[in-house]
């Protein structure tokens, strides 16, 4: 698209200066002209093309586990895509509309190509039922309300939410454990406040459906929980979920935040400028830049980062190599202590910022 704006912005420097050469006022109306209908033609292109790339996105976005993701951020990947495969950008700003160009190859590439940049990101955790976690969600709602629930109750329904994210449903035979070692880990630093939790969670998915867990395990009441993911959908449904849950808990404060933290300076975000008592980044930063990861270790203000990563490949095979040389260059570097625990398909790295 920019190669794009840069041709536009060409063209009518192009049109400014042959207008300013123009010699006799019959030459200045000709060129006014020929500069007039260049620009329309150019904006009935910019037209055409737009609501072929609107009608894309609504392609790619049709398989389900793409269906959350927001339009604008499918646009930028597109864009990037088609900047890389110059044939196809022509190809689509050479028609007059999707029906006619649908069922070129070049098309069905590019459509393949976005939904499995996708896929490695954020589809191949999703749910193939995303109303599913809604229906759970109103479920938890009812059920909060009635008297006779019990503790065990509650954790069942939220063992079902956990299950339509693949990141907490792969977590949930160990959640207890990893709970209890975060814990242990934080009890090391005496001067933490013990009856509240300050919990800062990128890129979190859906594991904010754990708060029950924590508040069962700890005793704690007073958490404090903020977390980000990059759809807004994904966000709305965990800030309606502490919407929910802050009926029954009173003292459980939950923000969810939409950020994109690929983005260079997404450090810079407001959340950042807070304390923490912990933060977790699990099984995330393989998905982005190491000089971005390295800026968020910087950047967070807690005594303990937890970021883990998975063990498994995509297609559930065992990674050979578990540990993240790059990581342990970085923290090397960054003169931070860290210690490594491993449960079935996941790798801790708990990382002291003391
Ligand atoms: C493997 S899941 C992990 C989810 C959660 N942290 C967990 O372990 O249960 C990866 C998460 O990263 C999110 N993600 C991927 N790229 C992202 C980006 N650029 N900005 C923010 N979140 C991103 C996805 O939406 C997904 O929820």
């Amino acid at each position: 698209m920019q190669a794009y704006f840069r041709y536009v912005k060409f063209i009518l420097q192009l049109c400014k200066a042959k207008m300013k050469a123009c010699e006799s006022r019959r030459d200045l109306k000709e060129n006014f002209i020929n500069c007039r209908s260049a620009t329309k033609k150019i904006k009935q292109t910019n037209k055409k093309m737009q609501s072929i790339i609107q009608t894309l996105i609504q392609e790619i976005k049709k398989k389900k586990t793409l269906s959350k993701l927001d339009d604008k951020i499918v646009e930028t990947k597109l864009n990037t895509l088609l900047n890389q495969n110059p044939k196809t950008k022509k190809l689509i700003s050479s028609e007059e509309n999707y029906e006619k160009i649908k069922k070129s190859k070049l098309v069905k590439e590019i459509i393949k190509q976005t939904r499995n940049d996708f896929n490695i990101i954020y589809g191949q955790f999703q749910s193939k039922e995303p109303k599913h976690t809604n229906k759970l969600l109103e479920q938890l709602k009812k059920e909060l309300n009635s008297t006779n629930l019990t503790e065990q109750n509650i954790l069942e329904l939220h063992n079902n939410l956990l299950k339509t994210h693949l990141s907490t449903k792969e977590r949930i035979k160990d959640q207890e454990k990893i709970i209890k070692e975060i814990i242990v880990e934080l009890n090391k630093n005496k001067t933490r406040e013990t009856d509240s939790l300050n919990i800062l969670d990128l890129a979190c998915g859906f594991n904010p459906f754990s708060i029950p867990f924590w508040l069962n395990i700890t005793k704690i009441k007073k958490i404090s929980y903020t977390c980000s993911d990059f759809t807004k959908q994904d966000q709305e449904i965990i800030e309606n979920y502490f919407k929910i849950l802050s009926n029954k808990y009173n003292e459980l404060k939950g923000e969810s935040i939409q950020l994109d933290i690929s983005k260079p300076d997404s450090e810079n975000h407001k959340i950042f400028s807070k304390k923490y008592d912990f933060a977790l980044i699990w099984k995330t930063l393989d998905l982005i830049d190491h000089k971005q990861a390295e800026n968020f270790i910087n950047k967070i203000d807690s005594d303990l980062i937890i970021i883990s990563f998975s063990t498994v490949t995509v297609k559930n095979r065992r990674m050979n190599v578990k540990k993240r040389s790059w990581l342990h260059k970085l923290l090397r570097r960054l003169n931070l202590k860290y210690e490594i625990k491993e449960y079935s398909n996941e790798l801790f790295y708990f990382i002291e910022k003391k």
